[in-house]
Formats: C-alpha cells, structure tokens, sequence
C-alpha cells in the first residue's frame, strides 16, 4: 500500500489525483452503477499543459476508484496539443464522450468524440472532428455540452463573438453522429452581475439545468486577455430554442470557483461539480507538485424565483465522523467553541442581540491565534464577509476579502444560519438560500484548529454550532491498487 506524502493542503474529501495539474470537471455521467467523474488533467506536472481527462468513478459518492486515463492526446492527431473540457453521455450500453480538440495551429477546439464500450474504463477516440464546420463570427469555440431531451440530443458550445457578445451555441442531433446548428441558444453583451464584475465578452463549459419548464444556464465569464474570470448563471426557461434569460446572478462568491459541471443523476438530482484553483504563487504549487481540486458535489435546484440553489450532497454527511465541537452560548468578547481537525463541517447559528451588530466566527489555525480565517457578520450591507488575509503566514499565499449576500444579516434580531466545510486547504461556505462562497487558504499553523464565536465592538452575539471531524473518502488510486484509506 502506498501512502501520499505529507501534505497539509491536500485534501482528503475533495476529489484530485495524487500528483500534478487538474481543472475542469468533464465527461459527468451516471452509468453502470457510478458516477463518473473526469477532469482535466496533466499527467506530468503541475502546470496547465498536455491536457488529458483523468477519471473517478463511484457508487454512492463515497467511494471513489481511479480508472486509466480517459482521454490523451493522439500524437499529429486534431487533438495532438489536448484533450480540452467536453462532457459525455450514457447511450444504452456505450457511453460518448464530446469534448474539444485542441492544436496550438487554430483558434477554435473544433467537437470531437470518443466512445467507450467497458463502461468508461477505456475509450476509443473517433480520430476526426465531429463538428468540423465553425460559425463565422466566433472568436472562442469550445466546450460540447450534451443532453437528451424530447426525443433528441442536443448540445450547447461555448463562444465569443466577434461583435464582442458571448454566447452558448445550440446543436441537435437525431442519432448523436449528425448535428445540426440551430443558432445561439442565449447570446449577451457583458452584463453587470456584482459589484465590478460581469458575465464576461466569452462562455466556457456552458451546462444547462432544466425542470419543470424552467431552466439555467451555467457559464463560465471567459476574457480573451484576462482568462477565466468567475461562474455566472442565468435562470430563465426555453422558447422555441432560444432561451430567454432574467438577470444573470453569481454561481459561486468566491474567488476560486470556476468551470463547474453538472451530472443528471437517475433520481432525478441535478449534481454539480466545480474547480478550485490554487491560490497560492507558482513556486510553492510547484514545489507541492499539485494543483486544483474537485469541489464537493453539490445538489443543484432553482428556487420559486428562478434562482439557483446549491448545498452539498446528502450523502456526504455520511463523511461527519467524530463530532468535534457542540457548543451554545452568549459573547460579548471572544468564545472558543471547541478544536477540530482540518478537515471539519460545521453548521452554525449567529444571533446578534443587536441592530448593526458585527462579530462572526473565526477558525483559528496557529496556538498563537496570528494565523486565521474569518467569517464576519456585516450588517450594513446584508453580508457575510469571509476574510483570508490572516489565514496564512506564508506570503505566497494569496489574501482578499470575499462577500456573499445574507440579507438575515441586515434584520434585527434574525439569525444567522451558515454551514462551513473545510478540508484543508479549502472552505466552502453554504446560507440556507443556496447561496456559496469557496475558496482556498494555506495555514502553516500545526492542529488542532479551533472554532471561536467572536461579538463585534462589545455587542452580544448568540451562537449555537456542531462540528464533526470529516473522514477521508475511501480511494483506490490507479497507480496503487490498494485501497488507501487515509492520506495524511
Ligand atoms: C476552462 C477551460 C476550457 C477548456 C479547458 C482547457 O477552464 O479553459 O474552456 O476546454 O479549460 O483545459
């Protein structure tokens, strides 16, 4: 049995591979008995290069298997240079993976396939292009997302335009071998979606979440200068092939959330999985010779007002394991609620005594209490803050402070309920309007951490909050073929 070396940033509850370069999820699909679970990957490094789609597969979202690579470049083949974000489809016995071929030598990464016959442990690529044909106006063309719907497949492309609009491009398909473009599916100049930031002039990996006639495109604000910028979503419902799109909203409020996917499960749930990118300098991810992690899976609905909402996946309570912190009370300075271990879920409840009240948690990651995370009530504005510039002492480690709104912060007397996984190096952050926050922090402090209520300028805070300590995923890696049950 192989046993990683010690890494306290890797986490043990987010899906990545032992070594080197992940982002995108790909190829999400239920099939066999698993979901399956691909992602880009770079097998030789921890850098962005040489694009491959690693895979996981599991039965129950707890057990995880690594299987052979998915898909590799074919040497002087149209997708010589990567194997880009796509996703992949379950037809009866054979699964399809679409995805984007990618050669330095074009501005487009033109749909190609690859078909799998032994339930996606290995695949055959088609070796040409499937939609060779692209529009003339586009200045990005990438990322195949297909579904089946009303008797047919259909599939969007992310784009830019020339006329500086982004778009998702419709196709459909009687036999997933001949495709037909019937125009943008939604096309927007950028659009305004927080403060300083809007739905970007490109849209990678669009995913499309739809039920009872209503509906949400998921798409990643691409610029052609800046890269990947944020997850934007547009709720709104299908016309005639053209959807009709309300105001855009924020997937995610944190800075390290990108290019998420969604997978259909059989009972009906809309899973999505996001990538969570490093948010630390180049030397030290090269150092670690990791880079990028899956987020948790997160069940996806739309609210009554066409909004979306995610929490993490019922089954991963089943990863609480010892509890950690139960703790109840009032503060008008400082309260220890209990130690954890680095990787913990906690839900919480805040009650400010009083009006304009400040004060929130605070996960302490040094004895000495220098190295912290902050989660702060802002009344003010009807937010939640969470605050990294002390949560390391390494300055490699990137700071900021992040917003998610909370209106129940701006009430009087109202609550404040959150949930709060962390597993290392990651913190998703979770309000009961489906609201998410994740990013990344790097504590150089030993464990245990430590919770703390903390009231803000004298006022009272009450606080009632349960922590377990998660236990790691069960993992069988490719490479060891024994099951490791514990990374430390
Ligand atoms: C999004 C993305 C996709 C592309 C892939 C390449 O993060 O840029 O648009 O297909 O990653 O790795």
């Amino acid at each position: 049995m192989s046993v990683l070396p010690a890494d306290l940033h890797r986490p043990v509850a987010h899906l990545r591979p032992p070594h080197n370069w992940i982002n995108d999820p790909n190829g999400l699909t239920y099939h066999d008995g698993h979901y399956h679970v691909c992602f880009q990957h770079n097998p030789y490094g921890p850098e962005h290069a040489n694009m491959h789609w690693g895979h996981f597969r599991s039965p129950d979202l707890l057990t995880w298997e690594e299987l052979p690579l998915a898909l590799s470049p074919t040497p002087g083949g149209e997708d010589r240079d990567g194997c880009f974000s796509g996703n992949a489809v379950a037809d009866g016995d054979r699964m399809v993976a679409f995805y984007s071929a990618y050669r330095t030598d074009r501005w487009a990464q033109p749909v190609t396939t690859a078909e799998s016959r032994d339930n996606g442990v290995t695949w055959t690529p088609r070796g040409s292009l499937l939609i060779p044909e692209l529009p003339d106006d586009a200045t990005m063309y990438r990322d195949p997302y297909v579904w089946r719907e009303a008797g047919r497949w259909r599939m969007l492309v992310g784009s830019a335009q020339a006329d500086g609009r982004a778009a998702a491009l419709l196709y459909e398909s009687g036999d997933l071998e001949h495709w037909e473009y019937r125009g943008p599916f939604l096309d927007r100049a950028p659009q305004p979606v927080a403060p300083g930031a809007d739905t970007g002039p490109g849209w990678e990996c669009p995913q499309y979440l739809h039920a009872d006639g209503r509906g949400a495109l998921l798409l990643g604000a691409w610029d052609p200068e800046l890269g990947p910028r944020r997850t934007v979503a547009y709720p709104g419902r299908e016309q005639d092939g053209r959807f009709l799109a309300d105001a855009p909203e924020l997937l995610d409020h944190g800075p390290d959330f990108y290019a998420p996917a969604l997978l259909h499960a059989p009972d009906g749930r809309w899973l999505l999985w996001g990538w969570s990118w490093e948010a630390r300098d180049p030397e030290w991810v090269r150092e670690s010779g990791w880079a990028g992690l899956l987020t948790l899976p997160r069940e996806v609905t739309l609210a009554e007002d066409g909004s979306v909402r995610q929490r993490p996946a019922a089954e991963l309570l089943m990863l609480r394991h010892e509890p950690a912190v139960t703790a109840a009370g009032e503060t008008t300075g400082t309260a220890v609620l209990g130690t954890v271990s680095p990787s913990f879920d906690l839900t919480a409840r805040l009650e400010p005594r009083s009006a304009g009240a400040a004060g929130g948690l605070r996960l302490v990651t040094s004895a000495d209490g220098a190295e912290y995370l902050d989660i702060r009530i802002d009344a003010a504005t009807g937010e939640l803050v969470v605050d990294r510039d002390h949560a390391s002492l390494d300055p490699r480690a990137h700071g900021g402070t992040y917003r998610v709104p909370c209106p129940e912060a701006a009430v009087a007397g109202a609550p404040i309920e959150l949930r709060l996984v962390v597993d290392r190096s990651v913190a998703e952050l979770y309000l009961p309007s489906g609201r998410t926050l994740t990013l990344r922090f790097y504590s150089t402090g030993d464990a245990p951490w430590r919770i703390e209520a903390r009231s803000g300028g004298g006022d009272d805070l009450g606080y009632t909050a349960e922590a377990w300590n998660l236990r790691p995923y069960t993992m069988r890696y490719a490479a060891d073929a024994s099951a490791v049950s514990a990374l430390t």
